[in-house]
């Protein structure tokens, strides 16, 4: 574990304590799925990012500088996961950024009739996704999970081969009891069904 993973929460409370002391709480943050303790590096570009307040649309120098570090992120982001930079879209939050993956591109590729293929154990943001899809008329299905949590890929892969699907989505962890899915493999089936 890095030195700046337990700083300064834990160790600060956890230093010994004399016999005659109230003992310091020991706290431990279980939930990282949703947030975690900002790395250094990411403090730095933060920190860094607020001293550039213009508008990056704005052609006077305090724009350009706003211009020049939302490219340099845009940018960064899109080589690490092999992506052009204007396939990057900055959203506010998970919510916002499921919504449009789901209802953007069921909307751009599909029609009301067409079919949303989801798990059963999506998150809450992706079954309002589809309710939305679903009052347009678009069909959702559900493809169920094993009693590991797992998705039953059999099932998936007779879902997604049906005519008129249009989008399947399959979260990488669940967000309450942590089973990891197999994304690769449901990525894989929904190519090959041309989705
Ligand atoms: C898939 C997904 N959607 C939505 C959310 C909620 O995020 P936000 O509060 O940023 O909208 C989360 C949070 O972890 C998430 O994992």
């Amino acid at each position: 574990m890095p030195a700046w993973y337990s700083e300064p929460s834990c160790s600060a409370r956890s230093r010994a304590y004399k016999s005659t002391e109230v003992p310091a709480r020991l706290s431990v943050f279980l939930d990282h799925a949703s947030g975690a303790p900002l790395h250094p590096a990411a403090r730095k570009a933060l920190e860094e990012a607020l001293d550039a307040f213009g508008d990056p649309l704005r052609l006077h120098s305090e724009g350009r500088k706003a211009r020049k570090l939302l490219d340099a992120a845009r940018e960064g982001l899109a080589a690490d996961i092999g992506a052009q930079p204007d396939e990057i879209v900055f959203t506010s939050g998970g919510t916002e950024s499921v919504a449009l993956g789901v209802v953007g591109v069921a909307r751009a590729a599909g029609k009301p009739g067409d079919r949303i293929v989801i798990s059963a154990v999506e998150h809450p943001s992706v079954k309002g996704a589809t309710e939305t899809l679903a009052a347009e008329g678009f069909e959702v299905e559900r493809v169920g999970v094993a009693a590991d949590g797992k998705l039953d890929l059999d099932a998936f892969v007779a879902a997604v081969r049906r005519p008129g699907t249009v989008v399947a989505s399959v979260q990488h962890s669940n967000h309450e009891v942590g089973t990891l899915q197999p994304v690769a493999e449901a990525a894989r089936l929904a190519r090959e069904a041309k989705i």
